[in-house]
């Protein structure tokens, strides 16, 4: 049994799991979304019908930013933006320029396989083709209040840039000096957005969904948030009336570590630590394979004596509580779980780890052996270019490709009992017949 301090994981082994406590574990440690929906729902129709004057109030009120409580007070920053609000420290200039370098090449690799139209002669004179254009008005989300989120600003902004985006729109939440912080301001310029918005939350969603008199309509919206900034996401893409599309609902991060004894206690214990720093409602997961309890011990130990220094300290306590260590037998058993989990991250810490990425079936991004850590690698993976396209298909029939093709249209026609689909062809094929 692990030693219990206040700064731990629960352990459970899969030799001794009821299925019922398995399941219990697939689980995520996520508060009850119907009261979430209830407080975030007043939120949207107060931006969607007041607009600005709305949105104002809001951003007052959530969050906490006194200097808009002053009708004068801009809501917005409309490029270009003052060099005087991007000044930064040199050394984080360089680290962010070295960082928007390297995912704007990954990101420009992607979309030229992706701007490539796919073209397909199915059948003789039957051709097929895929086309890819940009998005034309995306809304990307930036977290605030205690941490800044360059690197979030980066992995959205590049791709929105490289895909072609005409339309990019910033949200973040204000200082509560009315600024937003000089780094964000910096990756706009970086990466051709055209809009800041000072808002953050539900109201900041709202405003990029619905528009306002200073905010543009988004036609997608992109990014990480708390559970009222997921709520406000999905009641917004099931509103007709918003016309707004979402990715993938950020909910909690978390990320699952698959390790055997080969990896360093120090190590895993850091990336735990590093998950749970985002929040109450994040979750860290060690699948230890094949270990004894002198290994996770070490774990915990280095969990605690991590965490106690970190500035976060008191986040972590409580949230490691949520999180946990699952021992397994094999290797198959720790994919066998991770895939049930399926877990927006998942670090493999495993003897030869690039040899076992066949296994993963379900997972966001995948960070393969000790010298990936998150905190680096995820600014080069997750949102792809192509989340900022929207794709449609042509198809071109000639006289001959219709000929043979026909016949069997109108066949399934006739199963479907489409009468009007099936007339479409059988005039045809009578047009063709009388011309020939
Ligand atoms: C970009 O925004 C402008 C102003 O709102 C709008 O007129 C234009 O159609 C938008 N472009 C695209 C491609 O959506
Ligand atoms: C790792 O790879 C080496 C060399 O290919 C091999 O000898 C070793 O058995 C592998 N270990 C595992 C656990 O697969």
């Amino acid at each position: 049994m692990a030693e219990v301090n206040d700064y731990h994981c629960p352990v459970y082994s899969t030799t001794d799991l009821p299925p019922a406590k398995r399941a219990a574990l697939l689980e995520r440690p996520v508060k009850s979304s119907a009261d979430i929906l209830s407080l975030v729902s007043p939120i949207l129709s107060t931006v969607r019908s007041g607009g600005d004057d709305g949105l104002r109030s809001l951003v007052v009120k959530f969050d906490r930013c006194q200097p808009a409580t002053d009708p004068a007070f801009p809501l917005t920053l409309t490029a270009p933006f003052p060099d005087e609000l991007a000044k930064i420290d040199p050394k984080v200039k360089e680290a962010i320029d070295v960082a928007y370098s390297n995912i704007k090449t990954f990101h420009s690799a992607q979309m030229q396989r992706e701007s490539e139209p796919i073209r397909v002669e199915t059948m003789p004179g039957v051709v097929c083709q895929r086309f890819a254009r940009p998005i034309g008005s995306v809304g990307l989300y930036i977290p605030g209040g205690t941490a800044v989120l360059p690197s979030t600003a980066l992995m959205l902004g590049v791709p929105a840039q490289v895909a072609g985006c005409s339309n990019i729109t910033l949200a973040t939440p204000p200082r509560p000096d009315g600024s937003i912080s000089p780094e964000i301001v910096y990756i706009a310029q970086l990466t051709g957005v055209k809009t800041i918005v000072k808002a953050g939350g539900a109201q900041a969603i709202a405003a990029m969904a619905y528009g306002t008199e200073s905010v543009p309509k988004a036609d997608k919206l992109y990014g990480p948030g708390n559970q009222f900034v997921t709520a406000a996401k999905m009641s917004v893409a099931m509103d007709s009336g918003a016309k707004v599309a979402i990715d993938v609902p950020a909910g909690p991060s978390e990320v699952l570590i698959i390790a055997d004894k080969t990896a360093d206690p120090t190590l895993v214990a850091s990336d735990l630590l590093g998950q749970q720093e985002h929040g109450l409602d994040s979750q860290s997961v060690l699948v230890a394979i094949d270990v004894d309890d002198s290994y996770v011990n070490a774990i915990n130990a280095a969990v605690e004596q991590q965490a106690k220094i970190l500035p976060r300290a008191e986040i972590l306590r409580k949230s490691l509580s949520q999180s946990f260590i699952l021992k397994v037998r094999s290797v198959d058993e720790a994919f066998e779980f991770s895939n049930d989990y399926a877990p927006e991250h998942l670090l493999l810490y495993l003897e030869n780890a690039s040899n076992t990425i066949d296994k993963v079936e379900n997972a966001g991004s995948v960070f393969v052996g000790p010298w990936s850590p998150v905190a680096y690698a995820k600014q080069y993976s997750g949102v792809s270019t192509s989340s900022f396209l929207k794709h449609f298909t042509s198809q071109e029939l000639s006289r001959e490709g219709l000929k043979l093709l026909g016949p069997y249209v109108e066949i399934l026609a006739d199963v479907e009992m489409l009468g009007a689909h099936k007339a479409s062809v059988s005039l045809r094929l009578d047009k063709i017949k009388r011309e020939e």
